[in-house]
């Protein structure tokens, strides 16, 4: 495996001119960042030596290299899901990339469903810990010492001063958000009203079918961790309603604003 990350981050590196910083992976809601970004280069993933190739609606596949208020970044459009029958060790091989290319700073988003009951639909949430309920770990087997240690540190996977700063940006810029724990679990079926029930017993703010073996994979290799989420649909007894993945990505679009503002000004604060 470490030679496939080796030569995927070497094509990468050799076919444009920037040396990234920041890995953004544009999950549901936060598309919007596209506009913020100068491009330098973009390739679709299946021009990529080793990269999967995104099959859900609503995510195109493309790798985009260019700059944020002159910060060099590269951005994912489209991730992988565990629910489209890839492998942990697929759905978290961009991210090994990432670091490989010198990537230190991971930002991601996602859509969720709310548990906490003070949650309301279209509410972004920045997530200050994750619960693994996937069922699996993208770190199981040999552990590949080269990339990280075999037992890491999940203490504090988010990292506790972009989450200050991100908080700092909302309340300048009068956007509310909350702040929570994401409970990550493999979908694709959103949950029973027992499961969301479950979940929230558990300890979880939101529930959602992404992020979590992405942050281990980070958190493996020492990366800074940032992420946030918006409550697309309510897991709360009493408010729970048929959802459809189309109604996920209307209410993640409207938010859309919201979340480029607070990740672009935070991109512009990150400096390593
Ligand atoms: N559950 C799981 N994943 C989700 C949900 C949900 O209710 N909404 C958006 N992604």
């Amino acid at each position: 495996m470490l030679e496939r990350i080796r030569q995927t981050a070497h094509f990468l590196t050799s076919i444009q001119s920037i040396e990234p910083k920041i890995g953004i992976i544009l999950g549901t809601g936060l598309g919007g960042l596209i506009k913020e970004i100068k491009p330098i280069k973009v390739i679709d993933y299946d021009q990529i030596p080793d990269f999967p190739v995104s099959t859900v609606e609503g995510h195109h596949g493309k790798l985009i290299f260019g700059t944020i208020n002159d910060i060099p970044i590269m951005a994912m459009q489209g991730r992988f899901h565990y629910y489209e029958g890839y492998t942990m060790q697929q759905v978290t091989f961009p991210v090994r990339v990432m670091k490989m290319m010198g990537i230190e700073t991971l930002i991601v988003s996602n859509a969720t469903g709310g548990l906490n009951p003070d949650f309301k639909v279209g509410d972004i949430m920045i997530i200050t810990d994750h619960i693994n309920m996937f069922g699996t770990n993208p770190l199981l087997g040999k552990n590949i010492a080269a990339l990280g240690p075999r037992f890491p540190d999940m203490s504090q996977a988010y990292d506790k001063k972009l989450i200050t700063k991100a908080l700092e940006i909302a309340d300048r810029n009068n956007i509310e958000v909350k702040q929570g724990v994401y409970l990550g679990t493999s979908g694709p079926t959103f949950e029973t009203p027992s499961e969301y029930k479950l979940f929230r017993i558990m300890g979880a703010d939101v529930v959602g079918m992404s992020t979590v073996p992405e942050v281990i994979v980070a958190r493996h290799m020492n990366m800074t961790c940032f992420g946030v989420s918006i409550v697309t649909d309510s897991g709360v007894p009493g408010q729970i309603v048929e959802i459809t993945h189309e109604e996920v990505q209307q209410v993640a679009a409207e938010q859309e604003p919201k979340m480029t503002k607070i990740i672009s000004e935070l991109i512009a604060q990150i400096r390593n």
